[in-house]
């Protein structure tokens, strides 16, 4: 059985395995499949309008009748700076030329919204049971609103020192997220990626540091990672990487190859394809321009420079341009639909609890 239940009893789920939110790689289809697994599944909301948010909750609530976990970043907006804009315009000039495409065109802005008092009236009004931030927590009059309609709140800490907050400032649960983990870093109180740890040594520190559960997140993707995590102190796991290659992804057939052929050596943090570090499977603009990139602009505005690249590239069937997120666990991911997977890995976490009690 489970060694621990405080995050099965709170989520009132079969398994406790989050699902992880992996906005623009997924969507309901991805949640309702593991969510009719035994796992909580997590809706990205980065990418989505407010009334796109709404229609997809929507479709999860009515195909299946289990908790749901909105996930919301919440980094703080920057303003334009065209200056920085135009020099990195200029520096991915040669791959606009190569692909054909005109530098000066106008382009239209990345579109990642952090949580805001339209996306806190979507839950307001859709109550899902679990609300998960990224980058820290929103502001705390709009938190407090969460708060009021009973939904459990979770973020992502990178390290003991975020955790400390997070939980001060009002988490229910915290994701301890090591840096093996797939796509964006959640730090939000430290800048230094190369001080950033990895699940083996960030989960039992801050599971000691706080008193509310901890998930462990990053380069879990079987039933070994599951029992790991759970040895040192976790009372969940949130997997992402694993479910990319689930039928019920929003995975693009190219990027799909791109995470069957990855091996453990490669994916790298990168800060060039937002602004953010964030990991994924080194592609060629991460590598001739990155991985990180002082002429980067602040998030999300890197990504704005690399769309029409990123169309072009996409046409001729090229990841060049592409965001491959994903974590260092990259190799284990299985193409199995995600029911399956989520039955498969809790059941090899079970076998592995019961062998190790020998
Ligand atoms: C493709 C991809 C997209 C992600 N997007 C989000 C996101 O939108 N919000 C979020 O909170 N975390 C996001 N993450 C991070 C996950 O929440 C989690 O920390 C990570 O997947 C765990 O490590 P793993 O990928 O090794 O399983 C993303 C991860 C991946 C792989």
């Amino acid at each position: 059985m489970w060694p621990d239940r405080r995050l099965l009893d709170l989520f009132k789920t079969e398994f406790p395995i989050v699902l992880a939110p992996m906005a623009g790689f997924m969507d309901a289809e991805l949640v309702i499949a593991a969510a009719q697994g035994g796992a909580l599944g997590s809706l990205p909301c980065a990418l989505l309008s407010p009334d796109k948010a709404r229609e997809q909750i929507n479709i999860v609530r009515q195909r299946v009748s289990a908790p749901i976990n909105l996930n919301f970043f919440c980094h703080e907006p920057v303003d334009a700076d065209p200056k920085r804009e135009a020099a990195w315009r200029q520096r991915l000039t040669p791959y606009y030329r190569e692909l054909g495409l005109d530098p000066a065109a106008p382009v239209s802005a990345a579109n990642r919204a952090p949580f805001d008092a339209a996306f806190c009236e979507v839950v307001e009004e859709l109550k899902p049971e679990i609300v998960s931030f990224h980058f820290g927590l929103p502001d705390p009059s709009l938190l407090r609103r969460v708060k009021a309609a009973g939904c459990i709140v979770m973020s992502s800490a990178t390290i003991v020192k975020e955790a400390i907050w997070l939980e001060e400032n009002g988490a229910d649960v915290i994701i301890a997220q090591g840096a093996e983990a797939g796509g964006h870093r959640g730090m939000f109180l430290t800048e230094n990626i190369a001080e950033q740890p990895g699940t083996f040594a960030l989960v039992p520190q801050v599971v000691d540091a706080v008193k509310v559960p901890v998930i462990a997140a990053g380069g879990i993707a079987d039933g070994r990672g599951i029992a790991a995590a759970f040895a040192l102190g976790a009372s969940a796991v949130q997997i992402g990487t694993a479910y990319l290659r689930c039928p019920e992804s929003r995975v693009i057939a190219p990027v799909r190859v791109a995470l069957a052929q990855a091996h453990d050596n490669s994916t790298v943090i990168t800060n060039v394809m937002t602004g953010r570090p964030a990991r994924g499977v080194a592609n060629r603009v991460m590598r001739e321009v990155g991985p990180i990139s002082p002429d980067a602009p602040a998030f999300p505005n890197a990504a704005t420079g690399l769309a029409p690249l990123k169309a072009a590239a996409e046409k001729l069937g090229k990841v060049d341009f592409t965001n491959l997120w994903a974590g260092q666990a990259v190799r284990m991911g299985r193409e199995m639909p995600a029911a399956e997977l989520t039955r498969a890995l809790a059941g090899a976490a079970l076998a592995r609890f019961a062998q190790m009690a020998g």
